[in-house]
């Protein structure tokens, strides 16, 4: 049997919740498939900073580099909100996707047939939606620099940060971008904003450039404003979307919706030499955080995108999406995907649900 070291890191808020489903869900699924897997938990985020006063303790990250994959839950809350930039639960997850080199985010939105209702747009509109936002996690204005709050001559504050892309970073993520459409309906869709920002600019003509790599994608660009109104307007005009850092941020929350919720949403962050962080697309949700109503799952398809992208796992990964189809056509929602004539459950309810599906799946 395979033997896996997975580093889970719960995080903040509804984290731990949901990741003890997907984790029941993993165990399951392992049995069946002949799999062992070992966990190691480690601490990130406002835990962390709790803990130990700072976002990404040198262990975690280290406990991560040494796994064959991660599954992170989210991070943050109203709690450390106030916190000094370098001691925020964010400054930790973007710490790890550095100090992990995850450069490219796969964000799938696939729109399930059972949810249709759930989704705050028209049936016509959402039916047979399956898009792939592949992020750029690395760079851009999350990272770029200068940034800081810095004083002027005045005395006046003045915030900064910069918007940046080499061509190599450019490059990478476009030929993830071109690899992934070819694998899905081969049309590519790059979004930038191109006729305001240089960083755009060259954004455009280094993903123009690398086209006659990829004669068999039709790729085609879009200014990010437009995409975001496409995405309402007429979603299943996109395959595969490719965009820089804060864009895909933006989008692959919008695109989220277009499913029914962001509760659903899975991802995979990917890098060249170093384990996967598989997390889902929503954050920490403290609004609704200990009180057994968050929909798990995102994180335990975020469990399958690991399976398939970080372990090879491909038919474990499809039993863990097929058993998500199952509980949903037996009407089972959570909260946030709720329509009339469901049944609604908490979080750890909907766990046991998958479990059972998972046992009658293996049957
Ligand atoms: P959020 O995604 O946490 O929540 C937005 C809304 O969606 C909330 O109403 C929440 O209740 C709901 N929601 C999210 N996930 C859900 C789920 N699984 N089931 C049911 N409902 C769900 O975004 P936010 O409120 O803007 O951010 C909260 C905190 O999370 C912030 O500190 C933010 O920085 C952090 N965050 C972390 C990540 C991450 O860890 N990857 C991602 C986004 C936001
Ligand atoms: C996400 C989140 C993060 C991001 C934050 C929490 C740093 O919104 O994973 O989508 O902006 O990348
Ligand atoms: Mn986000």
């Amino acid at each position: 049997a395979h033997t896996y070291r997975i580093t889970l890191l719960p995080g903040d808020g509804i984290g731990p919740e949901i990741i003890t489903v997907a984790v029941d869900v993993l165990k399951v699924i392992a049995g069946q498939f002949d799999i062992s897997i070992n966990f190691t938990e480690a601490p990130i985020g406002g835990a962390a900073i709790d803990a130990t006063g700072n976002p990404l303790p040198d262990d975690s990250l280290k406990t991560c580099q040494d796994s064959d994959a991660v599954l992170l839950a989210a991070i943050g809350g109203y709690k450390w909100d106030n916190l000094p930039r370098h001691q925020r639960p964010e400054t930790g997850l973007l710490g790890l996707r550095a100090g992990l080199g995850l450069f490219a985010n796969l964000r799938p939105a696939k729109i399930l047939p059972q949810l249709i209702d759930a989704s705050s747009l028209k049936r016509e509109i959402v039916e047979g939606v399956d898009i792939m936002v592949v992020r750029e996690l690395t760079g851009g204005i999350y990272f770029g620099q200068p940034k800081g709050i810095f004083t002027t001559e005045t005395g006046e504050k003045r915030g900064v940060n910069t918007m940046a892309y080499t061509e190599g970073e450019i490059d990478r993520i476009g030929r993830v971008a071109f690899e992934t459409a070819r694998k899905r309906g081969g049309k590519l869709c790059s979004v930038d904003k191109a006729n305001v920002l240089e960083v755009s600019q060259l954004w455009r003509d280094r993903i123009t450039n690398l086209a006659s790599e990829y004669p068999d994608i039709e790729l085609s660009h879009l200014y990010v404003d437009n995409a975001a109104m496409q995405l309402v307007r007429a979603p299943k005009q996109f395959d595969t979307i490719v965009t820089g850092n804060l864009f895909g941020d933006i989008l692959s929350d919008a695109a989220a919706m277009l499913t029914g919720s962001i509760g659903m949403l899975p991802s995979a962050s990917l890098g060249e030499n170093s384990p996967g962080v598989f997390e889902p697309v929503h954050g920490s949700a403290p609004d609704i955080a200990g009180e057994d109503k968050a929909n798990p799952l995102a994180q335990v398809l975020s469990g399958a995108m690991m399976l398939r992208y970080g372990l090879n796992q491909p038919q474990a990964a499809e039993r863990i999406e097929q058993a998500v189809l199952m509980v949903l056509d037996k009407g089972y929602r959570t909260g946030d995907i709720m329509s009339p004539g469901m049944t609604q459950l908490g979080c750890r309810a909907m766990g046991e649900a998958l479990i059972e599906a998972i046992d009658l799946l293996k049957s």
